[in-house]
């Protein structure tokens, strides 16, 4: 298929990007490279742009027949978004919408949607499933939820087909080691703690350890990025062959703690990580693991990288490689 990958040069879309070219799709990124990276996209044709520009949207649509988009164009820091939430409704609902009326104007049929657990809040009962109530508490969630709820009534009124991906906690790396997590400024544990590693931070600070958890951190659970990239691939699949929109959850079911990640981290690396114990993070729950059964069962989804051990060394090959990120600071 000629498929439209939005956000295309970030993390999780540049990953998605190169399984679907592996999958023999043609594929155009538009990204904005506001936090994307040229180098991320290799192997697809690059636009930089935006999906507010509806007239540059009708185009590529028609230039290249485009039958799919996957949207991962967004704002998506939680702590960021509770700050500036003016810039997450522009970004994730506003532009969110642009798109979705430009592909309704052409025609085109599928959308698979980048989504989050953090539309779920402060969960009442885990595993999460994907009938968990949604009462996110922050921006971030509620932005994401909001663009749901629209492809929902565009889904009834127009028949636009969509599958939403609500991601538990993206990690890793592609084991090629070439393209891999790079934000700035960097919030997410397992990145920065290989930058302890790397010797790049001089430690890692750990949010609270007065959790009701076993070790009294937080618990997470992690999912690697070619395991969502592949999620993403079956979802269109799916649709491409009949499927209704659907929403599904994305993690592996399993829990890992921030001093388990640590650890794990460094066994992989053999380097010591220097920890400081801090306060909590404003708005982190506890305990956040999904359930993802009805993935499984619906889309024949199974994780290939299920292992905390095996999602680290990956990041860690990204890191050693690329310990200064993808270095391209000057485009923006
Ligand atoms: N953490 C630390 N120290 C740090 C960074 C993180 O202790 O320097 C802890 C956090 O408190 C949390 C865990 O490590 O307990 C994971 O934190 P991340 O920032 O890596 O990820 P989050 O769980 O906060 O965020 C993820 C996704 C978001 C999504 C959210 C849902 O990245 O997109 O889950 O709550 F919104």
């Amino acid at each position: 298929m000629n498929i439209l990958v939005t956000g295309g040069a970030g993390y999780i879309g540049s990953h998605t990007v190169r399984a679907l070219i592996a999958g023999e799709h043609r594929v155009i990124v538009l990204d904005n490279l506001s936090r994307g990276h040229t180098a991320a996209a290799r192997g697809a044709l690059l636009v930089r742009g935006d999906t507010s520009d509806t007239g540059l949207l009708a185009e590529l649509f028609k230039k290249h027949k485009i039958e799919a988009v996957m949207h991962f164009a967004a704002s998506s820091q939680v702590g960021e978004s509770v700050r500036e939430p003016s810039g997450y409704y522009h970004n994730n609902v506003v532009k969110g919408l642009a798109l979705l009326d430009a592909m309704v104007q052409a025609g085109v049929p599928y959308l698979v949607f980048s989504s989050t657990a953090a539309v779920y809040g402060e969960p009442e009962e885990v595993p999460i499933s994907e009938e968990h109530p949604t009462l996110p508490t922050n921006p971030y969630g509620a932005t994401k939820l909001a663009l749901e709820s629209a492809m929902r009534w565009y889904g009834d009124a127009y028949g636009l087909r969509f599958t939403s991906l609500r991601y538990f906690n993206a990690a890793g790396a592609d084991p090629a080691g070439d393209i891999g997590e790079d934000h700035t400024p960097e919030t997410h544990l397992i990145p920065l703690v290989l930058q302890v590693a790397l010797g790049n931070r001089p430690h890692l600070e750990v949010f609270g350890s007065d959790y009701p958890t076993p070790d009294g951190t937080c618990v997470r659970d992690y999912i690697h990025v070619n395991d969502l990239a592949a999620a993403h691939v079956l979802a269109l699949d799916k649709m491409a062959s009949g499927a209704r929109s659907n929403i599904y959850n994305l993690g592996n079911g399993s829990g890992y703690s921030v001093l388990e990640v640590i650890k794990a981290a460094e066994e992989v690396t053999a380097k010591p990580v220097k920890v400081k114990y801090g306060a909590r993070r404003p708005g982190d729950p506890a305990v956040l693991v999904a359930g993802s059964q009805k993935i499984r069962d619906e889309l024949g989804w199974e994780p290939c990288f299920a292992g905390l051990h095996t999602i680290v060394d990956t990041a860690w090959r990204w890191h050693l490689g690329h310990p200064a990120g993808y270095e391209e600071r000057n485009e923006r």
